[in-house]
């Protein structure tokens, strides 16, 4: 029987609910499928940070190295610690550490769930960068405080690290429709995005079956909205891919339905499942965050791990709750987690 060992960090605000919900799920599905998954959960969060001065252990990284794989729920409280100390004390080093450089992003409307602006007909894989460009923390301020203050924030891409994204996004787009959507802002950035520009013609002459179209993020923000289904994989830098996201997220019905897979190829690191959103501090402890993304994720973790029919056992069952139980405001994260494992 196979044996997985899962880090489970549930993290901040509704992370807690929600991971919960999805681990149920796991488990479940584990049981079913005869493979068995081993959690270890740490408590890893601000509150933790306010108790010990870090968001994680500094062995927190080597410690994470011994698992299969990482489900997280959400980092983040800004009312308690600075959002740049906890995100860059536990989710960006497990990116960067693991070299997660695949944030893996389904956006598309399970069936029954009606999003604000579409109704059907909205199927997109987002292909996010993770490791570097604007998320590359080199910067800094000059002449903190005074009227001369100048900050920099430096992106940072490598022939290497877009390369690699690209590529991961001509694969997908193979196993899709063909089609490719290159996101970059290439007519204002003059350095980094005309580099990425070049290496997407370049690796394009490999892939004669593959259609790429270059857009630029601000006019395929606004594709997202008028003409969806003429994208497929789309893939995109670091931080263009993160607001693309939440606009994915939201067309597909909010925040609650877009999963996420941050993903290094390599067996040997453990790759991270989460939702693509945060702790939700507005709504956290009331049983009323949407746990599909996170119950997704989930899913996402097992195909990853090679359990592809508990993954798919997993997505039928929410697609079945979507489409039999309207899914509002009044829908608790218990109900809707009660309902999807009754179908595992
Ligand atoms: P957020 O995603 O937490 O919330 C945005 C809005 O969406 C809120 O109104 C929230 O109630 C709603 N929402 C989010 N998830 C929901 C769910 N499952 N069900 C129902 N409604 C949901 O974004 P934010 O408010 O900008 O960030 C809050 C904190 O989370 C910040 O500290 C931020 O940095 C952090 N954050 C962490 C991650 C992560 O760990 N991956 C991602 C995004 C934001
Ligand atoms: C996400 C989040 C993170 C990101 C934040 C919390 C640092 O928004 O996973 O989409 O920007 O990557
Ligand atoms: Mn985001």
């Amino acid at each position: 029987m196979n044996n997985y060992k899962v880090a489970v960090i549930p993290g901040d605000g509704i992370g807690v609910d929600v991971i919960k919900a999805a681990w149920q799920v796991l488990e479940l599905s584990a049981a079913k499928h005869h493979f068995s998954l081993q959690g270890e959960w740490f408590p890893w969060s601000c509150d933790y940070y306010l108790e010990h001065g870090e968001m994680m252990p500094q062995d927190g990284i080597a410690t994470l190295r011994q698992f299969n794989a990482i489900l997280l729920g959400a980092v983040g409280w800004p009312q308690r610690v600075p959002d740049n100390v906890s995100l860059h004390g536990l989710l960006l080093p497990i990116r960067k550490q693991f070299d997660l450089f695949a944030n893996v992003r389904p956006h598309r409307l399970l069936p029954g769930v009606r999003g604000p602006l579409r109704e059907e007909n909205f199927d997109i894989l987002c292909i996010r960068e993770n490791t570097e460009g604007e998320y590359s923390g080199a910067g800094g301020r000059l002449h903190q405080g005074t009227p001369q203050e100048v900050a920099v924030e430096t992106s940072i891409f490598t022939r290497h690290g877009v390369g690699r994204i690209l590529r991961y996004g001509f694969e997908a787009a193979r196993q899709r429709s063909g089609r490719l959507a290159s996101v970059t802002k290439s007519n204002a950035q003059k350095y980094t995005m005309v580099m990425w520009d070049e290496i997407t013609d370049e690796i394009a002459s490999e892939y004669p079956d593959v259609k790429v179209t270059r857009y630029h993020i601000d006019a395929i923000a606004a594709r997202f909205v008028m003409q969806p289904e003429s994208l497929d994989v789309v893939v995109a830098s670091n931080l263009f891919g993160d607001i693309l996201t939440d606009l994915g997220a939201a067309i597909q019905g909010g925040l609650g339905y877009a999963a996420s897979a941050n993903l290094n190829p390599d067996p040997a690191v453990p790759s991270m499942f989460e939702p693509v959103h945060g702790s939700a501090p507005d709504i956290a402890g009331q049983n009323i965050a949407n746990p599909i993304a996170s119950i997704w994720s989930g899913a996402l973790m097992l195909d990853h791990l090679g359990e592809k029919q508990a993954a798919q056992g997993i997505m039928q069952a929410l697609e079945q709750v979507t489409a039999e139980i309207p899914l509002n405001q009044t829908q608790s994260t218990a109900a809707i987690t009660d309902a999807v494992l009754r179908l595992i």
